[in-house]
């Protein structure tokens, strides 16, 4: 029997929508690599879904002052078309509130509850927040990480450092309900006795092996992920309570476990099975044939690093202690993606949503493709890595458009003006005039199937840049035009077509949107499953992809430049996005922003200044007028009135006393019928605050400022 592929993405929690990092983490690396699979024509399945339980979401819900139930059915539908509209190719996108998931995942708990010795069963002290009466689970409750001193830590995992926590390890723990200090109150919960798993995953991890069987090849694990994993088995396993007080998610099924639900991690990559049951019930196939198929599965879970634990540890324990299930092959968790420098921030407003992208880039031409090619040339394979627009820049202009996209466009123009578009019949040795070609594909699979998708891209865009050079080198423009019969140019044309042809294969899986409109440019349709196959052997075997006779379509321009003199729109959408980031950071950052200094003057200009300290002594508004005061300040030897802007920064009450500098011989000027007999000196902040230019008490009134 030929394998099948069982794939995962991390179910995204449906309380928000996601941002950039978030696709390059477990939705773009697995979108390549199924859709490759799928060219090579394999039996696969892709799930994923909203991950629809846990402290995340009732926390979201009661900030928006809705029901969870409005909260998941929001974000399903945003996360749900918005990945869509990327082109990322679910084969179901399935949601754990729906009564198949609630029954697929009690039906699992139950199973492992009769075994007799998977759970303990414990009461256990645990806070409580007597204002909401409530008790205070995971996300709940806040604290001090007791491992980095993270002051924002949750109960159930410090996102700063990683660790996993339990809410008593926190120091200074808070409700984040009432912000109150909880109390410790009993309650009993189910813990699943992962300590009792410690051996065989120890095992599994570091030699690929399940008693000396092998199961798979250990050093194609990432290095990160086993480090990961090493780390946390040496650490020991402990029992993981898999229980929760909360009134929102999937009920235990035990009677005396009233009002009790599952933690949201135990049913969570269950959704994983459910997506599966339920995307094959809809297509009149056996989901056991992809779960319960030992060796003939492979299953893969794409991910973040912060999900390497349950992903590679937990849920493994849960599937081999139910028994029937097969284990995941290889976990290609992916590091994270910062934004310009710095982590994504929806508070701060720093990064951009996959579904913002998307509107704002709505007139940017293949705005899905440019994205995910400046994502995949960048991914966080193994190293954190940073999403820069430059980059984004630099990869559309110099790879997508001068490479790529001028290939295409060269070999088409040129083939239709010579041959009207038909290929011509040639006698070449494609193996031999495309020798280095075949290698870079068999080095392209080779990266794809070892998750290496940033290595693979750059090695597309090597046979892009050898069929550059090849027509650069054969310079056919110049033989045709002397010789239009000339078999040489023939030949190169023909030899160009084809790599054009190899292309528009190789890139689909990367550029979904892209790779069809370079086969309708070729005159074909778009690539069927297991094409790459077909193609792959006539490489190999230096056969034509197409045939002498074949029409090409009309050629088009696939990436038009960002930097381009004549046309300034592309690169101003990118500018808004970079002045976005400006403005965030000057709000950050007042002190810094400054006027540009005004032209130089002379000490005389300056000298006919006469500048004198005053005390305000009175305040009051200008009727009719927002923005003025009138002022008398004291000089010592006269009071003066002022009028002067500062309505919109002081209160009349607050100026009474301050120690202000006067312009004392500028000419009075008459504002709303008062005669302003000076001016006052202010500085302004980054931020537009006003602050009064001021004076030393102890000095005195109507001193000279020098
Ligand atoms: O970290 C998260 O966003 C989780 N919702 C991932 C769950 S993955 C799986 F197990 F479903
Ligand atoms: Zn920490």
């Amino acid at each position: 029997m030929s394998k099948r592929y069982l794939i995962t993405s991390a179910l995204p929690y449906a309380n928000g929508a996601l941002h950039l990092g978030h696709l390059a983490g477990a939705y773009l690396p697995a979108d390549i690599y199924v859709r490759y699979l799928r060219l090579l024509g394999k039996d696969v399945v892709w799930v994923c879904g909203s991950d629809e339980h846990g402290a995340a979401i009732t926390i979201r819900a009661k900030k928006e002052g809705v029901s969870p139930q409005a909260i998941i059915d929001k974000y399903h539908a945003l996360n749900k078309n918005t990945f869509a509209a990327l082109g990322i190719s679910f084969d179901y996108y399935h949601r754990t509130s729906t009564p198949l998931h609630h029954q697929t995942s009690q039906d699992f708990f139950t199973t492992l509850y009769n075994q007799g010795d998977q759970f303990d069963e414990r009461v256990i002290e645990q806070y409580y927040d007597e204002e909401y009466d409530q008790f205070l689970a995971d996300r709940y409750i806040v604290g001090t990480c007791p491992k980095c001193g993270h002051e924002e830590a949750y109960g159930d995992q410090c996102e700063n450092c990683g660790s996993a926590l339990s809410p008593l390890e926190l120091i200074n723990p808070r409700s984040t309900i009432s912000g109150n200090s909880p109390v410790l109150r009993e309650t009993k919960h189910w813990y699943f006795r992962l300590d009792k798993h410690e051996a065989w995953l120890r095992e599994w991890i570091a030699e690929g092996t399940i008693a000396g069987v092998p199961h798979h090849q250990a050093e194609q694990w990432k290095k990160h992920v086993v480090g990961q994993c090493l780390s946390w088995l040496d650490g020991g396993l402990q029992p993981r309570s898999i229980t929760r007080d909360l009134d929102w998610g999937i009920p235990v099924p035990l009677p005396e476990a009233k009002g009790k639900v599952l933690y949201v991690w135990f049913d969570a990559p269950i959704g994983y099975i459910s997506a599966t049951k339920q995307w094959a019930q809809e297509k009149g196939l056996n989901w056991e044939d992809y779960w319960k198929g030992g060796d003939d599965v492979e299953l893969i879970h794409f991910i973040g690093k912060d999900n390497i634990v349950f992903h590679c540890i937990v849920f493994p324990a849960m599937l081999r202690a139910h028994g029937d299930f097969v284990l995941p092959r290889n976990v290609p968790a992916n590091q994270f993606l910062n934004f310009e420098g710095q982590k994504f921030s929806k508070s701060r407003g720093w990064g951009i949503e996959q579904h913002q992208y998307l509107e704002e880039f709505s007139d940017f031409p293949n705005k899905e493709d440019a994205l995910r090619y400046a994502l995949v040339r960048n991914l966080p394979e193994n190293r954190d890595s940073d999403f820069r627009w430059d980059d984004f820049v630099d990869f559309y202009d110099k790879e997508l458009a001068d490479n790529l996209g001028n290939f295409v466009n060269r070999v088409l123009v040129l083939t239709q003006k010579y041959y009207d578009g038909v290929l011509p019949e040639v006698q070449v040795d494609l193996s031999e005039e495309l020798l280095s070609v075949r290698r870079l594909v068999e080095e392209w699979q080779l990266e794809i199937e070892r998750f290496s998708f940033k290595n693979a891209i750059q090695l597309v865009m090597e046979i892009s840049s050898f069929g550059n050079t090849y027509l650069q080198d054969k310079s056919p423009w110049a033989i045709w035009k002397t010789d239009p019969d000339s078999e040489e140019v023939k030949e190169c044309m023909f030899v160009s077509v084809q790599v054009v042809a190899l292309l528009a294969v190789l890139l689909e899986p990367f550029l979904p949107f892209t790779a069809p409109r370079i086969r309708e440019v070729l005159g074909l349709a778009p690539v069927a499953p297991g094409e790459l196959s077909a193609t792959l052997d006539k490489v190999a075997a230096g056969e034509p992809l197409l045939a002498t006779g074949h029409r090409l379509g009309e050629p088009t321009v696939l990436f038009p430049k960002i930097n381009d003199r004549k046309d300034s729109s592309r690169l101003e959408i990118i500018d808004r996005q970079r002045l976005k980031l400006q403005e965030i950071m000057e709000a950050e950052q007042p002190i810094t922003a400054h006027e540009p200094v005004k032209e130089e003057i002379q000490y005389d200009d300056f000298a006919k200044l006469d500048l004198r300290t005053g005390t305000i002594v009175a305040a009051e508004r200008v009727p009719k007028a927002d923005k003025l005061l009138k002022l008398s300040v004291d000089l010592g030897f006269e009071t003066r009135t002022i009028v002067s802007g500062i309505a919109e920064h002081y209160t009349p009450e607050s100026l009474a006393g301050k120690q202000v500098v006067i312009v004392a011989n500028l000419a009075p000027r008459k504002l709303r019928g008062i005669e302003s007999q000076g001016m006052i000196l202010l500085a302004e902040n980054g931020e537009g605050k006003l602050d009064f230019v001021s004076w030393t008490a102890g000095f005195g009134n109507g001193l000279v400022v020098k």
